[in-house]
């Protein structure tokens, strides 16, 4: 179910469009989905906002059940009745709780299976359970834990005052007999207060239609917290992100202060990778092994090869970095970088959109744009490529082995040949022949004794 708008988030985006660990909550709850049924069994109910919930998780597969007007939960399932006609038993997942296991949902199933049950819930144990529904055990209070069966759910704003007192919460999680569910569902009402269908409901439907309804109890209530708010959000992004930093850890990766790292559910690290505090991993980003990340640095899809080290404030997107590399302190490499392995980018240089060779060194304050650079090159400080000239974008291309004087400005389009040398401060507007030498400045003249000769001068006036 994922057709909500979520009110209670004050977005201008769908609830199961924000992102907790890096990626859409709708994503982590339909990867999960993926793991228990093939994605041709899956089937999201999308309605505020239908093309833009669809849009961002349609490459996976799932199929999309439009929910028009959003008239409750229970109303979500309404409208899937004829999807799921062909089908003995559906799974309900809740879009916007993104932190419930395979491992679980599967549990849910054995239980509903061995209890023949037309309804099984989920429920979990909450020191605060304000919020959620409550599950209402049948038999003596006290002792209802014992009992899998449940007479109803009851919102939180048409509890009692002595059912809100219940711990035991629904989780939003469901396994119905379709048969069952399609048969009876027509009696739910919009008697309360929201004046919605609430899917709740059906567990007081059923078994007063004389059908089994249970309920099994997570041994995880971290599992089946929601995203109804932008508090809860920020609870599950860190959580999610300390599962990450655990899953890390235990692939021997070591990471200083796990609770200062940003790092997203998709992210791949290397074995003897050292991450240090207030470091950011991004998107679909595989780091390789005997890395060294240092703090500051935020690193998104990018592929960073074995014995990288990263040094602080170093922002890199959609780049590839060679084994053995150096980057940073306050390297900027933008989309399409590529560093070749042992290369060195230094202190604030940029890059976008350049093949950098094996070996090659641009260490200090540069702009590197749209260029080809071939292997054991050494660009000097300052070095610029003019890459644009208002209107287009053009190419540098330098050769294995040149060598370029620190301030140099190479105008593209142009082509610098192998083991050539640009004097420093050079305008190159032309390309330069292998092997040569370019100079493109003013030649220095010298004034001999005028400075001598002002400050006299000077002096003079004052007298
Ligand atoms: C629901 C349960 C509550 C449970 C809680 C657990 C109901 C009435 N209540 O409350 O017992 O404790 O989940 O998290 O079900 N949705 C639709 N179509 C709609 C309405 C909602 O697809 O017309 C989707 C939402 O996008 C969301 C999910 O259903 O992903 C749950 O809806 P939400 O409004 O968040 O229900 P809760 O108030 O959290
Ligand atoms: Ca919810």
């Amino acid at each position: 179910m994922a057709a909500g708008k979520g009110t209670r988030l004050k977005s201008k985006h769908p609830k199961v469009l924000h992102e907790i660990g890096g990626k859409p909550i709708l994503a982590h709850v339909i990867a999960t989905a993926q793991k228990v049924v093939p994605a041709e069994g899956i089937f999201v109910i999308v309605g505020h906002e239908a093309e833009r919930v669809r849009e961002a998780v349609a490459r996976t597969g799932v199929n999309f059940i439009v929910q028009t007007e959003q008239r409750g939960t229970g109303h979500a399932l309404m409208v899937a009745r004829e999807a799921l006609s062909g089908y003995d038993q559906v799974i309900v997942l809740s879009g916007d709780a993104p932190l419930i296991t395979a491992d679980t949902i599967e549990k849910l199933i054995d239980f509903h299976t061995s209890q023949k049950a037309a309804m099984t819930l989920l429920s979990a144990d909450l020191d605060n359970p304000y919020g959620y529904g409550r599950v209402i055990r049948k038999g003596v209070p006290g002792r209802a834990g014992r009992r899998p069966e449940v007479r109803a759910i009851v919102e939180e704003k048409s509890a009692t005052a002595q059912q809100k007192k219940i711990h035991e919460i629904n989780s939003g999680f469901y396994v119905f007999a379709v048969p069952a569910l399609y048969e009876h569902i027509d009696r739910l009402s919009t008697a309360n207060p929201h004046g919605e269908y609430y899917l709740t409901d059906m567990a007081g439907v059923l078994r007063r239609a004389g059908k089994k309804v249970v309920a099994t109890k997570t041994s995880d209530a971290g599992e089946i917290l929601g995203s109804n708010t932008r508090a809860e959000m920020m609870m599950l992004d860190a959580r999610l992100r300390l599962v990450k930093c655990r899953e890390l850890l235990d692939a021997g990766v070591t990471i200083f202060y796990p609770h200062t790292c940003v790092i997203d559910s998709d992210v791949e690290v290397g074995a003897d990778t050292v991450i240090e505090p207030f470091v950011q991993l991004l998107g679909h980003t595989k780091i390789g092994a005997d890395c060294r990340i240092r703090s500051y640095s935020v690193i998104g899809n990018s592929v960073v090869g074995d014995g990288v080290t990263v040094r602080p404030g170093t922002i890199m997107e959609d780049s590839r970095i060679g084994a053995g590399a150096v980057l940073g302190p306050y390297s900027h490499l933008r989309p399409g970088s590529e560093v070749g392995e042992g290369a060195h980018v230094g202190n604030f240089v940029e890059t976008k959109k350049i093949k950098l060779g094996k070996g090659s060194k641009a260490n200090h304050l540069s702009y590197l744009g749209d260029a080809e650079i071939g292997e054991g090159v050494n660009i000097g400080a300052g070095t610029i490529t003019c890459n644009y000239d208002g209107v287009n974008k053009h190419k540098t291309v330098i050769e294995d082995g040149v060598f370029i004087g620190s301030d140099s400005t190479l105008v593209a389009p142009v082509r610098i040949g192998r083991g050539a040398y640009v004097g420093a401060a050079s305008c190159i507007t032309e390309d330069v022949p292998a092997d040569a030498l370019a100079l493109g400045r003013a030649r220095q003249s010298v004034k001999e004794g005028w400075a001598r000769a002002k400050r006299e001068a000077q002096k003079e006036k004052r007298h």
